[in-house]
């Protein structure tokens, strides 16, 4: 029997993705194992979740650090520690420098509301919905050095109603995030594990 990938998740708020990927990697026929998540805020709603669900949480405040590369090293640090070979960025709202992203080259994952390329940054729903878009969604994507930037695994479209508020929206969108993460996840822990 393979060894399950090590999987940490890396969350600044409600951490409701995260959640779904710790309910889809507890299941036995996911070769992946929650081993760790790191949020970048003490207040994060997330929190309570790991707590109640007893996953190691590792609360790394990066205003505690003079800069990014010491608040990464810290990070670093943490996922050394617990062994990760893969880490999942679900609502992380912290840019991530191009030496760590290639330190984790194709091992770093993020989830973004958008249909990747279009909507890179903040405020995809509004944005959307002020361009008159037909059509949005979400994209799980492989990380690279540029923001919301590389290959794209997985992505899921939704329509665009005319009556939809960003609220609206963001909804109908995060109903397909929880769907597209799991997806993604088993393909890149099939491609860490091939032989
Ligand atoms: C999700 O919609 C995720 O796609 C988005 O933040 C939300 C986090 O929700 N991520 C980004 O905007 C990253 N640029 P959650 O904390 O409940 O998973």
């Amino acid at each position: 029997m393979t060894q399950p990938v090590r999987v940490a998740v890396l969350f600044s708020g409600r951490g409701s993705n995260m959640q779904t990927l710790a309910q889809h990697l507890a299941k036995p026929s996911v070769a992946g194992e929650f081993v760790l998540a790191i949020t970048n805020r003490p207040a994060a709603k997330g929190i309570e979740f790991c707590q109640a669900q007893n996953v190691p949480c590792a609360v790394i405040d990066h205003k505690a650090f003079d800069t990014r590369a010491g608040f990464e090293a810290e990070m670093q640090n943490a996922l050394d520690e617990a062994q990760i070979e893969l880490i999942c960025a679900a609502g992380f709202m912290r840019l991530l420098t191009p030496d760590f992203v290639t330190r984790w080259h194709d091992r770093i994952i993020n989830i973004h509301p958008s249909l990747l390329p279009a909507y890179k940054g903040l405020d995809t729903h509004a944005r959307v919905l002020a361009d008159g878009a037909k059509e949005h969604g979400c994209s799980v994507h492989y990380m690279r050095a540029e923001m919301d930037d590389g290959p794209v695994i997985v992505q899921k479209r939704v329509p665009v109603k005319a009556d939809d508020t960003p609220q609206t929206l963001a909804a109908r969108v995060l109903k397909q995030e929880y769907i597209a993460y799991p997806e993604a996840i088993d393909i890149v822990i099939k491609t860490l594990r091939k032989p």
